[in-house]
């Protein structure tokens, strides 16, 4: 059983940084799409049109995130998530609608269902903290 947190273990389960890019890639076409989840439109909307920075920016803090290189400060500088955020109305339904992107991305490159969970368990901390009602 792999243990999760450890090292970059974590994103080595994923398949390393080309995964996480690909997870962030379908995250934010999840976000455009999903059908029955307005609250995605709301955070689409939220975002620039060009979408090329915000995937640059998740993709290099997940990857930090999942243990592997913290390329996130040296290129953008320091980032609290929380703080990051709170410019931006989110409530429960925006946290659940982002958590929802997330799934579905880690559904469509069926990863495996205790990775699934442990990740969006893990996320689900900082997408609580990131709600400013
Ligand atoms: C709770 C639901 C969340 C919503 C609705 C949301 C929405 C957004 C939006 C709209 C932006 C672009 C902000 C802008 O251009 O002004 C953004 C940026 C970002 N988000 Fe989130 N986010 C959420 C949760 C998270 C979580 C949990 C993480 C990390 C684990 C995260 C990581 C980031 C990063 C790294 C950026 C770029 C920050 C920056 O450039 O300042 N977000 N988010």
């Amino acid at each position: 059983m792999t243990v999760y947190g450890l090292g970059d273990s974590t994103l080595q389960a994923l398949g390393g940084e080309a995964a996480v890019i690909e997870l962030v890639e379908r995250f934010y076409a999840a976000m455009e799409r999903l059908p029955g989840l307005p609250e995605a439109h709301t955070i689409r909307a939220w975002h620039p049109d060009d979408l090329t920075q915000s995937k640059d920016k998740l993709a290099t803090f997940l990857i930090g995130w999942m243990g592997g290189p913290s390329r996130y400060r040296e290129r953008f500088g320091p980032i609290a998530i929380p703080r990051a955020h709170h410019h931006l109305p989110i409530g429960p339904a925006e946290r659940d609608a982002w958590l929802a992107c997330m799934a579905t991305a880690l559904d469509e490159m069926a990863v495996e269902p205790q990775l699934r969970r442990y990740l969006l368990e893990k996320l689900r901390h900082p997408a609580e903290l990131c709600r400013s009602h």
